[in-house]
């Protein structure tokens, strides 16, 4: 799906340089490249802190931790995203509440949302999914309306840019209170292990979250909070200050693919390709089809037999995965996750990808559906 030794080739002597600077600094834990790391992504993203930590799974769950969120409140959050969103709000002891999404950009839907909050809601977890931001206006007003703190989980959204409701473009998880993000390797900023980071413009906040990464530390052996730990190591932190000045190219190349993928399957009646939320660039962390009256897995098979890695993101939705059961959820309640997690099928998506890997691909679909169709 993507091809991080082509990507890593071209960026090699910069990145054996950024990694051997930290091994001679042996510096492994907190060196300076950390906090270099960071200024630069609260440069490039236009936010006032960014808390580094260990991966993704852990910035949502620190984020709710320094919300303050105790047992028994509710979090909102879509039922067809990856699990990680759900399972650190059942692990805090929170009940998630799970909703539906909109059928084009399989983003959480605002008015789903509406209908699912209660006295004990607390917060929305909006998730950017596959690269393209949700609808922020919508849940920013329904949030600032019954008060509650909206977590961005922008774990595969990192550079999409989201034009707001006063004209104004921000960067994907810098509008909610809090936005998460993963530096997981295939990650559209990915380091070369796990990673992920938190960001806020709040000032009070930051210091929380920057205390419950490190323990709950504020001065050292002092604990103010109950904490974890989760930091982002200094060679992860070296590597992600190289690629993040190619972040946008990055984006650049994928949307080429995309644009290229769309060409090809646009028309065909058998594949719908993503939909734009116009308000929303699209880093395409993944390029996701849905396949219509077409057997979704026999695709995926044909283009195994071409060598053609094809994923299901997301196969089950969470309400209906086996450590999730709720007797509050059945199959049925969420019709729109449900028929993604039946039709989606995404493509091999990559910063390197050449025009004959592309036409590879492209060609493979097509032949399929040719078949499919005799
Ligand atoms: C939507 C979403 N949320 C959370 C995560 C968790 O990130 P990590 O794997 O870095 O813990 C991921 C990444 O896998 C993700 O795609």
């Amino acid at each position: 799906m993507v091809d991080l030794k082509a990507q890593y080739k071209k960026i090699k002597p910069e990145i054996d340089r950024a990694i051997s600077d930290v091994i001679n600094s042996t510096a492994f834990i907190n060196g300076p490249v950390v906090k270099e790391f960071q200024a630069a992504l609260e440069n490039y993203l236009s936010v006032k802190h960014v808390i580094p930590c260990a991966n993704g799974t852990d910035a949502l769950q620190i984020s709710m931790m320094a919300l303050g969120l105790k047992a028994g409140d509710e979090v909102i959050a879509p039922s067809f995203t990856f699990i990680a969103t759900a399972e650190v709000i059942a692990l805090l002891g929170l009940t998630p509440v799970l909703v539906d999404v909109d059928p084009g950009t399989f983003n959480i839907s605002p008015e789903a949302v509406i209908k699912a909050i209660t006295p004990r809601t607390k917060a929305i977890v909006p998730v950017h999914l596959f690269g393209q931001n949700a609808d922020m206006d919508a849940i920013m007003n329904i949030a600032k309306q019954h008060n509650l703190f909206v977590i961005e989980d922008a774990c595969q959204s990192i550079g999409a840019d989201y034009l707001n409701a006063d004209n104004v473009w921000k960067k994907s998880g810098t509008i909610g209170h809090i936005g998460c993000t993963s530096f997981f390797p295939s990650k559209n900023l990915g380091s070369y292990g796990d990673g992920g980071a938190i960001f806020t413009n709040d000032d009070e906040l930051a210091v929380k979250l920057h205390s419950i990464v490190n323990h709950g530390m504020t001065v050292r052996y002092y604990h103010d909070n109950i904490g974890v730990n989760s930091r982002l190591d200094s060679i992860q932190a070296a590597v992600l200050k190289v690629k993040l000045q190619h972040l946008d190219e990055y984006a650049h190349a994928r949307q080429q693919v995309a644009a290229a993928y769309d060409k090809a399957f646009r028309g065909h009646a058998e594949l719908i390709v993503p939909a734009h939320n116009t308000r929303s660039t699209h880093v395409f962390h993944q390029y996701t089809l849905q396949a219509v009256d077409i057997d979704r897995n026999k695709l995926q098979q044909f283009l195994a037999t071409k060598d053609i890695p094809a994923m299901i993101y997301y196969p089950v939705p969470i309400h209906l995965q086996k450590a999730y059961l709720d007797p509050r959820y059945k199959a049925g309640d969420f019709p729109v996750t449900e028929q993604l997690c039946q039709s989606v099928i995404s493509l091999p998506m990559h910063t390197e990808m050449d025009a004959e890997q592309l036409n590879h691909i492209t060609s493979a679909v097509l032949e399929y559906l040719e078949g499919a169709r005799k």
